[in-house]
Formats: structure tokens, C-alpha cells, sequence
């Protein structure tokens, strides 16, 4: 299957939520949603949080695999994200299908998290909800992943923490815009 073309990538959010709507739900999906995934749903909370938005921008995370379940967020994502003042929350847990139906913006750290999710999408309106986080990056310059911090040393959450963040300041725009709240 052919990665979406970078430029495709900012329609993705006005999609997901059509100028005007009322509330817009991102999911945000790694492979075990303990390290990328919460970091992503982590700072966004907190960039919705600081532009008033609670209300209007609701947020989860999930993996697409299994072998997490019910635990919380790796220590050292915890840390590098505490580090920066923002908090890490929830447990993990796993991809639904009815994710499909109740978030309009689905976010896979990487190409391997999109393939996974478009292959289990129920449909292609489904399949049409699923974007990259880096497609949002500002200075992606071609890269299409969040690097998979699991295996690596602390550095590599840090690197996560940043694109992450830039990323997601991007995509709180973009949803702003979808939703007629102009900064
Ligand atoms: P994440 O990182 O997908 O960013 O949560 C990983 C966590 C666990 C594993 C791989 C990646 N694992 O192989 O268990």
C-alpha cells in the first residue's frame, strides 16, 4: 500500500473534523502504547489544556499490540516527558475496531503503526482517518517516523519527546482550524 504523499498529510485533520464541528476526538497509536503514544497524548493534553480546549478537543492513546495491556507508561518516557512539565497518564491498552467509529483522527507514530491500522480498519472511510504523526511535523524534511525508543537509552525519549511536541503544536493548529477556533 502507498504511504500518503507528504502535502496530503494537513487535509487529514480538517477532514477528521469538518470546518465548523462542534468536537473533534484524536486517538494517537504506537505498538505498545507505552512510550509514544501516551508521550503524544501527554503533550497534547497539555497544549489543549494551555489554548482552552478541553472542551472541544478530546484525547486518547492505544497500541496496536497486546503485550502491555493495563500497564502504565515506560518510566523512561515518563521521565523525559516530567522533565519537560508534562505529565504522562492512563494505562495501556489495544486498538478496538470501534476506535474506527468513535475518533475522527486516528495518529500512528510510524509506517508500521499505519499499515496496521489500515489493515484492520473496517472500511476505507475508516482507513481515511488514519494519518502519521510526522505528517503534521513542520520539519519532518522527508522522515516519516517516530523513532521506536523501546529498545535504546534515554536519549531516544528525549528525541521522541521533541518531535513529538513539535508535531503536535502543528496538529493543535490544524485542528483549530478544522474547528473555527483561530488562535
Ligand atoms: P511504543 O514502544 O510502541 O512507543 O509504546 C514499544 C513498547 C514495547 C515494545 C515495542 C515498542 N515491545 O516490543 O514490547
Amino acid at each position: 500500500m502507498g504511504e500518503p504523499a507528504r502535502g496530503e498529510g494537513n487535509g487529514g485533520a480538517r477532514t477528521a473534523a469538518s470546518a465548523g464541528a462542534r468536537r473533534v476526538r484524536v486517538l494517537f497509536v504506537c505498538l505498545g502504547n507505552i512510550c509514544r503514544s501516551p508521550t503524544a497524548e501527554g503533550v497534547m493534553r497539555a497544549l489543549v489544556r494551555d489554548a482552552g480546549l478541553e472542551d472541544r478537543i478530546e484525547l486518547d492513546s492505544a497500541g496496536t499490540g497486546a503485550w502491555h495491556i493495563d500497564e502504565p507508561p515506560d518510566t523512561r518516557a515518563t521521565n523525559a516527558a516530567l522533565e519537560r512539565g508534562v505529565e504522562l497518564e492512563g494505562r495501556a491498552r489495544q486498538v478496538e475496531r470501534d476506535d474506527f467509529a468513535e475518533f475522527d483522527l486516528i495518529v500512528a507514530m510510524d509506517r508500521s503503526n499505519l499499515a496496521d491500522l489500515r489493515r484492520i480498519a473496517p472500511d476505507e472511510a475508516a482507513r481515511a482517518k488514519v494519518r502519521l504523526l510526522r505528517d503534521f511535523d513542520p520539519s519532518a524534511d522527508g522522515e516519516l517516523d517516530v523513532p521506536d525508543p523501546y529498545h535504546g537509552g534515554s536519549r531516544g525519549f528525549d528525541d521522541v519527546f521533541d518531535l513529538v511536541q513539535r508535531s503536535c503544536v502543528a496538529l493543535l493548529a490544524e485542528l483549530r482550524d478544522a474547528l473555527g477556533e483561530r488562535a
